[in-house]
């Protein structure tokens, strides 16, 4: 049994779809905790109610950054990986060396294109015909690790942002789990 910590910072689909996937350990993955830096996040409740441990971080009790990831890496029990879905903070070397190549992320376009928190609305107002979804390895840049895995999602003609948007985040809650997977049974 392989085990993973979703990290997640607001509305949690990501997590409900790798929950969705994995919850039962059916599928050899289990889900050993979730950990937020938002105690009220809609998340947080989504994974108390499956059962899931919570760890909440307030970056605002801690001196800095460092110390802040420090007392998530002491609260983590022993994970095989470390998923991003969702969690708004660019990470620094104390979680990045304790979990090194362990560390992956999803973002809703085609990186290397539209990187940053606004990246469906980035696209969207260029007038890209094509964005995506990505999931990458985590480094100390904003999305700018190496990247795992890819889909594109057409930009419809009709299209507004939040059609788009409906579109990608489907994508993303099959992308992200499929991925993770194939990662831990490489691994
Ligand atoms: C997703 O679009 C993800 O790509 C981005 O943040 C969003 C999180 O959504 N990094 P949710 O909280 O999983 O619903």
């Amino acid at each position: 049994m392989k085990s993973i910590a979703i990290f997640a910072s607001g509305t949690g689909s990501n997590f409900a779809a790798l929950q969705a996937k994995f919850g039962d350990d059916q599928s050899g993955i289990h889900i050993a905790c979730m950990v937020c830096d938002h105690a009220d996040a809609p998340v947080v409740g989504k994974a108390k109610a499956a059962g899931v441990p919570v760890i909440t971080i307030n970056y605002r009790d801690y001196p800095s950054k460092a110390a802040a990831e420090a007392a998530i890496v002491a609260a983590l029990p022993p994970v095989d990986m470390l998923v991003l879905a969702g969690f708004m903070r660019i990470l620094g070397p104390t979680l990045l060396d304790a979990y090194p190549q362990r560390i992956v992320n999803l973002h809703p376009a085609l990186l290397p294109s539209f990187p940053g928190r606004t990246g469906i609305e980035d696209a969207f107002a260029y007038g890209v015909r094509v964005t995506g979804v990505t999931v990458h390895y985590v480094d100390a840049g904003i999305d700018s690790g190496q990247i795992i895995a890819q889909e594109p999602v057409r930009v419809l003609v009709n299209d507004t942002i939040d059609t788009l948007a409906a579109r990608i985040h489907a994508v993303e809650h099959k992308l992200l789990p499929e991925t993770v997977q194939q990662l831990l049974e490489q691994d």
